[in-house]
């Protein structure tokens, strides 16, 4: 497998592919890949002649020092998954590679961030915004993957291209599950056996909002309620639980407000900061 560590070499490699008429598929991650990520990987493999892997835990989109540093690294083990894979190049830079100088722009999704993600990790959005729209300029795409299991961040992305006019396509896939429906994700690492238990909680609580919703619980408050009262005497920390439109994120109060919505949750365990979403209908 090509690994490429520096813009330039990675720019010429892909501008000749692109005059040889090859279409080029982009899977941007932060590493320890997981089964979820692979799903991405294998859709743009299908998909595209030849097909991008970057990995890079990026600083900026970090509110939590802490987080950043623990976050897994694990670069060998990530290189021979990928080495499997035909026709896909790693991309792996180092910080000052992307940030030779720390970014003075500042990017803001206006509505989009002021609720969930946005409300809770000051700053996260436009980290995610200026690194995304760095490897979109330096991959130049046909089409991009990302993991429903980060909606927030997937709407940004779409807004993000739609607002600057990037030419390319994005593939929102679906979240990977453990068999007991923990979302795949890179910090389940870091969770001890013990919080490991717990984390199905998390899960739990978005499939039991779907069933009330499901059985004609058409108020939405009393479904918070009740997803509130799941953690109580449980070890996870609720930060929120909120039930919005699928497309802006806003939230609503009851299901007549909009044809799709989506179950959305982060939560404690420990230091550990998980999230999860569902979409009604699936
Ligand atoms: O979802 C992620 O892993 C990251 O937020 C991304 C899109 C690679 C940007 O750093």
């Amino acid at each position: 497998m090509l690994l490429f560590d520096q813009i330039p070499a990675l720019k010429n490699y892909l501008r000749d592919s692109r005059h040889e008429g090859k279409t080029i598929g982009f899977v941007p991650t932060m590493g320890a890949l997981h089964a979820g990520h692979l799903s991405l990987i294998e859709r743009a493999v299908k998909e595209n002649d030849l097909v991008i892997c970057s990995i890079f835990v990026n600083a900026l989109q970090f509110n939590n020092a802490q987080d950043y540093e623990k976050y897994p690294r694990l670069f060998e083990k990530d290189i021979n998954l990928l080495a499997k894979y035909p026709n896909l190049y790693l991309f792996l830079p180092e910080h000052r590679t992307m940030y030779s100088e720390t970014p003075t722009l500042k990017m803001d999704f206006g509505q989009l961030e002021q609720v969930m993600e946005g409300a809770h990790r000051p700053g996260h959005f436009n980290g995610v915004g200026i690194v995304v729209s760095k490897l979109f300029h330096i991959v130049q795409p046909h089409r991009a993957y990302f993991g429903q299991k980060d909606l927030q961040q997937c709407r940004v992305i779409e807004c993000m291209v739609r607002d600057l006019s990037f030419d390319l396509e994005c593939i929102i896939c679906p979240t990977v599950r453990e068999d007991d429906g923990l979302a795949m994700s890179s910090r389940n690492l870091r969770l001890t056996p013990e919080q490991r238990k717990h984390a199905v909680l998390l899960p739990q609580a978005l499939f039991l909002a779907r069933d009330l919703i499901q059985k004609e619980q058409k108020d939405f408050s009393v479904v918070r309620q009740r997803i509130t009262d799941f953690f109580e005497n449980t070890p996870l920390k609720l930060e929120y639980f909120e039930i919005v439109h699928s497309e802006n994120l806003q939230p609503v109060q009851t299901i007549a407000e909009t044809s799709r919505i989506a179950l959305c949750i982060a939560a404690y365990l420990g230091e550990i900061r998980l999230i999860d979403n569902i979409l009604l209908p699936e």
